[in-house]
């Protein structure tokens, strides 16, 4: 879990490489996703008249459209179903679960920010800022996904739901289309590159890597738990060591 770094001070791993390469698939699907749908909704901009053209005409804006799309229901399947799995196995923990922590932590951050409190909040693995912005995400991204399915096959849909989903569909997908560029633009690249915290860039997602400074000041917690573990693992290695040197000397 912690690597001693010369020169960059101590590191502490904090993402796996599924995660690491989970992230970059849901970047390169979203930023696809995006430039096709907002080339479509803008139709007659002129960036989006020039891009359309660059790929080939309208057929093959929606074509690569659709294939980010599966690449997008893929990718959050696997995120889903992997955690859902690996928390009821107990191989992971739910730690991006909202719980009564998160309230009391944003409350203490607002007191702090405020100046009625000393300290800030002392978070755990993801903070209750992190929280909010996984869930919208998450959500928004299902709710594209069920309306996007809508208008790709329209006719299948009408065969069992009234023929006004579809215009609704369109409306939906649209519109939460801008709320979740706004979501990622504002919120999330805020918090990944232009945040005093991180500039010029929060890097953790793409090398795995945080530094112990960053993790005392952001997830506290976490870190406590992880050296309690590593002092607990060290403590048992000098046990089991000191039994061996024990067992040889009388063996002797
Ligand atoms: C977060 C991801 C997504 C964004 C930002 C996005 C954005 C957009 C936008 C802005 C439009 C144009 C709407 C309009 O003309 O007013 C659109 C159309 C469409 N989107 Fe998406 N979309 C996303 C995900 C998906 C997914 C996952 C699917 C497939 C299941 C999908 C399938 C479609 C379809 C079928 C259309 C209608 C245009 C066409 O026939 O190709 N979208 N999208």
């Amino acid at each position: 879990m912690k690597e001693k770094e010369t020169g960059m001070g101590e590191r502490i791993r904090r993402f796996s490489t599924s995660l690491i390469v989970e992230h970059w698939v849901h970047v390169f699907a979203f930023v696809v996703l995006v430039v096709t749908g907002i080339s479509q909704k803008f139709f007659s901009l002129d960036l989006s008249r020039w891009l359309i053209l660059k790929l080939g005409g309208i057929d093959n804006v929606r074509l690569i459209h659709r294939c980010a799309g599966i690449v997008f229901m893929v990718a959050a399947s696997v995120h889903i179903v992997g955690a859902s799995v690996g928390i009821v196995l107990k191989k992971r923990q739910p730690s991006m679960v909202i719980t009564k922590n998160d309230l009391t932590d944003a409350v203490r951050d607002l007191r702090y920010y405020l100046g009625a409190e000393n300290s800030p909040a002392l978070c755990d693995r993801y903070t209750y800022k992190q929280k909010f912005e996984y869930w919208g995400i998450l959500t928004g991204g299902l709710l594209m996904i069920a309306t996007g399915l809508v208008l790709w096959f329209p006719t299948f849909v009408v065969g069992f739901l009234p023929g006004q989903v579809i215009p609704v569909a369109k409306a939906l997908h649209s519109n939460e289309a801008l709320v979740i560029i706004l979501l990622i633009a504002v919120w999330h690249i805020y918090n990944s590159i232009f945040s005093p915290e991180v500039f010029p860039l929060d890097t953790s997602i793409f090398t795995g890597y945080i530094s112990r400074e960053r993790m005392s000041r952001e997830h506290p917690l976490e870190l406590m738990r992880i050296e309690n573990r590593t002092q607990d693992e060290a403590g048992r290695k000098r046990r089991r060591k000191a039994r061996k040197l024990e067992t040889e000397e009388m063996s002797r």
